[in-house]
């Protein structure tokens, strides 16, 4: 790289730097030395905390694992947090937590907001919430000026961030809290379910193409899981037998189907860019099909959540969960167990993760 843009006479400039990004092949890069982070509730670690909304998880006994409440939608661990662990990188800390110029933002940076979505209407009636359109603004805003006054060497600048690993866990929130609420959104009047699966690609298509314009090369980008199978549908849609939606996970799947496609199309056009996909339909399905071949005992019951399944109001403040955290799949109405997301990432992460292809976002972080 410094061979070849001479980076060292450049002096930074922000118009500059996305001109440069556009020109990295990855085969500049090298192992992942950060991991930037953007989705929703699933990986949000405490973002929330910082905007007036109804869609957080700050009080007890969320965090009940983890030693204390953080803002994370779990008992614990995220799959992000044991992706980290698993790369041998840090937890990436929560951008609205920053204090500007801090240094650890050199350790990766996770602007997941719960209640966001690909579609900015996307859980409005949560209150505010970063969505993925004002997390990629917020990125761009982090490289032009915190990185750029960390990091005054361009060469090193951009080495950093194109070699960094991005992760996208994004889209879920577009069904549970936009297409699958006509009594408040009206996208489900507007849209057949293959259209609006059209319409969140052709918008993920845009916001991807934005973050390898601002230097990511190495993007994992996480599907949406069986939402028909979450304790908050089945409660809903009045399950008895405790069987997932099908309607659902239909829907959800036509999503699915489309984003592979636009993964290995992006990954041939856009030079130097390596794209994963990350099968989490798949491992949940096969969670909540096989159980006891992971030691859970329950597999649509929530371990903190009120009604039927634990999936008519959600874990509230200083409720008593269950006892055994780690036999229970799901911990909300909503999100799955600290337990469950060890296996999710275990099967993306280790150099032998079946769910991700077309490598593991182990081997992905080595490139
Ligand atoms: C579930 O049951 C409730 C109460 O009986 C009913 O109002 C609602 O329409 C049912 N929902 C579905 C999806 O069948
Ligand atoms: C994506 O592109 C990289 C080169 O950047 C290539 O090595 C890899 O095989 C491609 N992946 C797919 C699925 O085509």
């Amino acid at each position: 790289m410094e061979r070849k843009f001479g980076a060292g006479f450049f002096i930074f400039s922000p118009f500059l730097l996305p001109l440069l990004l556009l020109l990295l092949p990855i085969s500049e890069c090298r192992r992942s030395p950060a991991m930037f982070i953007f989705g929703d509730s699933l990986i949000d670690n405490g973002n929330n905390n910082f905007i007036p909304t109804m869609a957080r998880a700050n009080y007890f006994p969320y965090g009940i694992d983890y030693g204390f409440p953080t803002g994370r939608f779990c008992n614990g661990l995220t799959v992000t947090d044991y992706g980290a662990k698993l790369l041998g990188l840090p937890f990436p800390i929560p951008y609205l937590s920053l204090q500007s110029k801090s240094p650890e933002i050199l350790q990766g940076v996770n602007y997941a907001s719960a209640a966001a979505g690909i579609l900015d209407a996307t859980g409005r009636h949560y209150g505010a919430r970063i969505t993925f359109n004002g997390q990629i603004s917020l990125f761009e805003k982090t490289l032009n000026t915190q990185f750029a006054s960390l990091m005054p060497n361009l060469a090193k600048l951009l080495d950093y961030v194109t070699s960094s690993i991005f992760i996208v866990n994004i889209g879920s929130n577009d069904y549970i809290n936009n297409y699958l609420l006509p009594g408040l959104y009206t996208s489900s009047i507007e849209y057949a379910g293959d259209a609006f699966a059209d319409l969140l690609i052709n918008n993920l298509e845009r916001q991807l193409m934005s973050l390898y314009r601002l230097g990511a090369r190495k993007i994992v980008l996480v599907g949406i899981g069986p939402l028909g199978c979450i304790p908050s549908q089945l409660f809903q849609h009045n399950s008895t037998d405790g069987g997932c939606v099908d309607s659902v996970n239909k829907q959800v799947s036509l999503y699915n189907e489309r984003l592979e496609p636009l993964l290995r199309r992006l990954n041939s056009t856009l030079p130097g860019s390596f794209f994963v996909y990350e099968n989490i339909y798949g491992t949940f399905m096969d969670m909540i099909l096989n159980p006891a071949r992971y030691g859970f005992r329950e597999r649509n019951q929530a371990c903190c959540g009120n009604g039927r399944y634990g999936g008519q109001l959600s874990c509230l403040p200083l409720q008593t969960p269950c006892l055994r955290r780690d036999q229970f799949i799901f911990w909300d109405s909503f999100h799955p167990t600290q337990a469950a997301n060890k296996i999710v990432a275990e099967r993306c992460y280790t150099p032998s993760g079946t769910d991700c292809h077309p490598i593991s976002a182990y081997h992905l972080a080595q490139l």
